[in-house]
């Protein structure tokens, strides 16, 4: 590709000709190149690009469309490309543009003419979108298998504190008992979500667009399906259109990484809470906390606060390609090239994010007597007591929730929790309550006896720890 007996004029700054020179005879300004090279980011592109060449000359060969001698040169030229990018010695430069011209030009360097056939039958325009639809499709499972690891440190908790009590909150006031445990499962349900929607996007995603060429497929012999099983594919993308001008793929796994990130930023903010003294209810060791430089008293959960953060990155990223694609026309534009610093940039987030978060939860001591303590403050029986009314007594539940609410009153009024408010007190309300209502308002009592389905009960905390277990296996 080097044609170096050309014109000096001809050259964009640094040196070679540009790949696409053959028309032009002036070269692009300095503003031109500075606003069209992605190299500084693309080369994150490389493993993909080196893969599809590979599979592409593979594929030529067999269809009869290049040499025996060629292909081999390419592919040897190709595992010396990889090696010096293993090493740090590939020289990426920016007069090339991009990854895939980069590519190009030091095959050219390093094997001579015989480089020149591997763009038969093959435009950058189906080389990106194949290079950008793989490093996307790793990145849902690599999602996948760090949520799997955070869905482990969750269920050690859980199991752990299946009897834990904790105050559940509504409107965060305080609402029912709940256990640390069954708090800690309904980010293991979240999370399996999550790793869901990566596993729906990666098999929607999983179609290879190469053989697209520019945008309206390719009049010599290939052979789309070999080179789609080749990298991995189910099959090759039915549209030459739609091969170059998707990105759906990205969106859709920037969709699951924000709703990811959003269900990080929740837990991350319940440990701020947490962690405050007010709340008291759990402990970061050093390893998760930061001091002060002014109040030496301070250990500040930054950890749980920048995981909180990133979701502002991933929407933003999320919601910059979808400004980007929205009213495109087909087939392909350069537009397109911005669809990867704000994909990498939010998997990178999401990637620290879930790291940080596993590396937290794993960490959490629960202070279970204050825990405990803050479960049966705040009335936080009162369902327990409107339950038994309508139980053994048979009142209506509305009838029974009127009654429940004058016995807070008076606790309240008389500086009692409900499990201190003496029987006549209650009986001057309902004569027909017994002593045996005492055995329900302790939190203990009101936790346990939760057994429903999916409920707050321990032993339905220990068998959804076991369902999940077994899921995970
Ligand atoms: N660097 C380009 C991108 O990321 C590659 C495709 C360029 N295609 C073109 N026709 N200029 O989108």
């Amino acid at each position: 590709m080097t044609d170096d007996s050309s014109n000096a004029s001809n050259r964009p700054a640094g040196g070679g000709q540009a790949m696409w020179g053959g028309r032009f005879s002036d070269r692009p300004d300095a503003l031109m190149q500075a606003i069209n090279v992605s190299i500084g980011f693309d080369r994150r592109l490389a493993p993909q690009d080196l893969a599809g060449s590979r599979a592409h000359a593979a594929m030529l060969l067999k269809q009869g469309v290049i040499s025996s001698a060629d292909e081999a040169a390419i592919q040897q030229g190709l595992n010396a490309i990889e090696a010096e990018i293993a090493s740090g010695a590939f020289p990426f430069r920016e007069e090339f543009e991009d990854i895939h011209m980069n590519v190009e030009a030091r095959l050219r360097e390093l094997i001579g003419p015989a480089a020149g056939w591997l763009h038969t039958a093959r435009s950058r325009n189906d080389q990106v979108a194949l290079d950008f639809r793989m490093w996307v499709r790793d990145a849902c499972a690599g999602a996948q298998a760090q949520i799997v690891a955070l869905q482990r440190a969750l269920l050690t908790q859980a199991e752990a504190h299946a009897e834990t009590l904790l105050p559940g909150f509504t409107h965060l006031q305080p609402a029912q008992p709940v256990t640390f445990g069954h708090h800690m499962m309904a980010y293991v349900e979240m999370f399996g979500r999550d790793a869901s929607r990566f596993a729906d996007a990666a098999a929607r995603m999983n179609e290879s667009p190469l053989g697209a060429a520019a945008l309206a497929g390719s009049p010599f012999p290939i052979d789309r399906q070999a080179t789609a099983s080749a990298l991995g594919f189910d099959r090759p993308t039915a549209n030459s259109l739609d091969s170059v001008s998707a990105r759906d793929f990205a969106l859709e796994a920037l969709a699951a990484a924000t709703i990811c990130a959003t269900h990080l930023s929740r837990l991350a903010e319940e440990i701020v809470l947490w962690m405050t003294p007010q709340f008291g209810f759990v402990k970061l060791s050093d390893a998760f906390t930061t001091g002060s430089s002014i109040m030496p008293q301070k250990k500040n959960p930054d950890a749980a606060e920048l995981v909180r953060a990133k979701a502002g990155r991933l929407l933003g990223a999320f919601t910059q390609l979808v400004v980007v694609m929205k009213g495109l026309p087909l087939a392909y534009s350069k537009d397109m090239q911005e669809d990867k610093v704000p994909t990498f940039e939010a998997f990178d987030a999401l990637e620290l994010s879930l790291s940080a978060m596993a590396g937290m939860v794993a960490d959490l001591t629960p202070n279970v007597e204050r825990m405990a303590a803050a479960a049966g403050a705040g009335f936080s029986t009162a369902t327990d007591l409107a339950d038994w009314l309508v139980r053994e007594l048979g009142l209506p539940f509305r009838d029974a929730h009127h009654v429940t609410g004058a016995a807070v009153k008076r606790a309240e009024d008389a500086g009692y929790d409900l499990a201190g408010l003496p029987l006549i007190d209650l009986q001057a309300l309902e004569p027909r309550i017994t002593a045996g209502v005492y055995e329900v308002l302790t939190p203990l009592a009101s936790v346990v006896s939760r057994r429903s389905y999916g409920g707050t009960a321990p032993d339905q905390v220990r068998a959804q720890v076991a369902r999940w277990k077994e899921l995970l296996r």
